[in-house]
């Protein structure tokens, strides 16, 4: 008599043999530090691949930028391009976008999403400004487009989100979303010089193309913008995320968060209200020992609070070729496996983004030479803020303020009337 099993990814198996495998093609756009390793991960993993799903990967073409480089990567030269064209005309049945920015790789995703391919993406500015327009592309042409790897590196939250926490009644969502200016700020408190420590994390293959994307806090408002349209339906490119990060300012709020006793993290936040969804990423004081506190060099978290099923944290390695590949690989079984058992795939939603600003505590510290401090009791009363506590640190001649809590519009005013008074200010979130 025929036995019949399933596999855990519940591939069915008769008599312990796998029914035929489907041979699955599969094409690479960008082979940098993701997609090398993922080109590594795919040959490494193959035969887990083919028990595990009954599909075997077949890398059909992989797009870069200069091809006369050597990668020492396990691929013939032969399926090495860089005529956009030719990638094009593999007809793989899973594209992998990993080139990054919304120039060449918002083109070969709307060509692959189009034709009905299944598209795989690291790409966090391409689904923050485009993704609910991709979808839609995906669900016309009976194509999918999947992007766990465009947040957290390889924190499983977009499925998490996505699939296991729809139905939980998602009303926050809070975490560290940048492994590049955790790594730096986890250096910094080593006493480690800023330009050395942004040296390291782009030699470790953390920090973006351009690092200014990581340091001024875009790269996590495109990521929050993300989380935010799987968590609460709003499409993610009409989310106004207040974004403030640490371009000139790191050495100063780490003091200021060591002065007010927590330690500094680039925090990203969105929250669900009656009026929509109010989204940021700020210089936040948390305490050493809270979760986010706890997080060190390239660590992601992300807190995901629900009416249903309290609050759920991941964290783990949010940047870095092998988290990411192994995040990309996981998207490519997930879009593999129904073309082996011909299950239908799905896409994602879109839904509306209006601001509002919860009122929160704030540190402000200033520069000033003569330290007296009534400069900045004379603004703070002007913008109507008021501080719990104000130190005066005479050796660095910087004035600290621990304010009560206060909107974003009133702490930015209080900030820009400090600016225009020459008293080069910094403000953090203070959460400890
Ligand atoms: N530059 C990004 C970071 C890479 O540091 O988090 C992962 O998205």
């Amino acid at each position: 008599m025929t036995q019949a099993t399933f596999t855990a990814t519940g591939h069915l198996v008769l008599d312990s043999n796998p029914i035929e495998p489907r041979t699955v093609r599969v094409a690479i756009a960008g082979c940098g530090v993701v997609g090398g390793d993922l080109v590594r991960l795919i040959r490494e993993s193959a035969s887990d691949v083919l028990t595990g799903d009954g599909v075997r990967l077949e890398i059909v073409s992989v797009l870069v930028r200069r091809p006369e480089i050597e990668r020492g990567l396990p691929l013939s030269p032969e399926l090495i391009t860089s005529d956009v064209s030719r990638f094009q005309s593999a007809s793989a049945d899973i594209v992998v976008e990993a080139i990054g920015g919304t120039g060449v790789a918002r083109e070969i995703v709307e060509d692959a999403l189009a034709r009905g391919a299944r598209v795989v993406t690291a790409n966090k500015a391409l689904v923050a400004r485009h993704g609910a327009e991709l979808a839609t592309l995906a669900a016309r042409a009976g194509g999918r487009l999947d992007f766990e790897a465009a947040v957290g590196g390889g924190v499983p939250i977009v499925r998490s989100l996505r699939d296991s926490l729809s139905s939980s009644g998602v009303v926050a969502l809070r975490g560290i979303l940048n492994g590049t200016t955790n790594y730096i700020l986890s250096r910094l408190a080593e006493g480690t010089p800023f330009d050395e420590a942004l040296a390291l994390a782009r030699r470790l293959g953390f920090a973006e193309a351009n690092p200014e994307r990581d340091l001024n806090g875009s790269d996590a408002a495109d990521k929050i913008a993300i989380l935010s349209w799987l968590a609460f339906g709003i499409d993610p490119a009409r989310l106004a995320v207040r974004t403030r990060g640490i371009v000139g300012t790191a050495d100063r709020l780490a003091a200021d968060a060591k002065a007010f006793g927590g330690v500094l993290r680039l925090v990203a936040e969105a929250r669900a209200h009656s009026g929509g969804v109010t989204a940021a990423v700020e210089p936040t004081i948390v305490s050493a020992d809270s979760e986010l506190g706890r997080a060190r060099d390239e660590t992601n978290v992300v807190q995901v609070k629900t009416r249903w099923n309290g609050t759920v944290t991941t964290s783990g390695p949010g940047a870095g070729g092998r988290p990411t590949a192994a995040a990309l690989l996981g998207d490519v079984r997930s879009a593999a496996r129904p073309l082996a058992v011909g299950i239908a795939a799905g896409a994602v939603g879109s839904g509306r983004a209006e601001p509002e600003t919860p009122p929160a505590r704030w540190v402000v510290s200033i520069r000033r030479e003569s330290g007296v401090g009534s400069e900045l009791r004379a603004e703070l009363r002007h913008t109507g803020v008021h501080a719990d506590r104000l130190e005066i640190d005479s050796e660095s001649g910087v004035i600290r303020a621990l304010l009560d809590p206060a909107k974003w519009d009133r702490v930015d005013a209080l900030e820009t009337r400090l600016r225009r008074a020459g008293f080069d200010p910094v403000v953090s979130r203070y959460l400890v």
